[in-house]
């Protein structure tokens, strides 16, 4: 199919036309479309788990940022029986077999809500969360990073032995001290741009596989 060019409509801005002409013709939105995946980011989620083996044998897993529903529809697919709960700011509508609140992550009461809706330890935490962009890198850039922050801390809490955390991050990569602290709390931590992440786009995730475990009280300070 040939490249397809969006005529300038009046009320529309030019902004919004390129948009439009980048969504016709995304190879990814138009699988996303044939293969019922709600979204596009769907991709982003199998080409990670194709090179990180993500999803094997998890039987709890969290979808912080879950709007509209690609990446937990992707999980359900491969793994029906899994417990499936996700958050998000936005509505999303229902998928079978996923719990969905809708809800800020950060609202003090989200971390015992989301435990008790998992019903126990999770394998595998996805958070696909950006903040609004408001167009000036370094905050886009500290407000995500806030995010990811808080979703490490929640890991800490809510992840069996051997889980994973997942997380959108912005180029400039993991800050100092987060990276630090996953390498301190995971056997494994890597940074990827799946294929399916726009190459004009500063996002990046990064993948922290093999929880050790919360510290024993034997390993607290005294
Ligand atoms: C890129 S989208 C997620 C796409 C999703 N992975 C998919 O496959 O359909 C990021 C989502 O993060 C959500 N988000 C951002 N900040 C949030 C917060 N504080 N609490 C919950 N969700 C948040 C946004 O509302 C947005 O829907």
């Amino acid at each position: 199919m040939g490249r397809q060019r969006v005529r300038t409509a009046r009320g529309r801005s030019a902004q919004s036309t390129r948009w439009l002409e980048r969504q016709l013709n995304d190879p990814y939105v138009r699988k996303a479309r044939a293969e019922g995946y709600r979204s596009r980011a769907a991709y982003k989620l199998i080409e990670l788990d194709e090179r990180f083996n993500l999803l094997r044998g998890a039987h709890r897993v969290l979808d912080l940022g879950i709007a509209p529903g690609g990446w937990s529809q992707v999980v359900r697919k491969r793994l029906p029986k899994a417990r499936v709960v996700g958050i998000d700011l936005l509505p999303t509508d229902p998928i079978d077999g996923v719990e969905i609140m809708q809800l800020d992550f950060m609202a003090d009461t989200a971390p015992a809500l989301l435990s008790e809706a998992l019903g126990g330890p999770a394998d595998l935490v996805l958070s696909d969360m950006a903040a609004n962009t408001v167009g000036h890198p370094q905050t886009d850039h500290l407000r995500t990073m806030a995010l990811v922050e808080a979703a490490a801390a929640f890991c800490a809490e809510i992840l069996a032995p051997g889980g994973a955390f997942v997380a959108k991050v912005f180029a400039g990569g993991t800050d100092h001290a987060l990276l630090a602290q996953l390498k301190r709390d995971f056997t494994t931590v890597k940074h990827a741009k799946p294929p399916a992440s726009r190459k004009d786009s500063s996002e990046w995730y990064v993948i922290a596989q093999g929880f050790k475990g919360r510290p024993g009280p034997d390993t607290a300070d005294a």
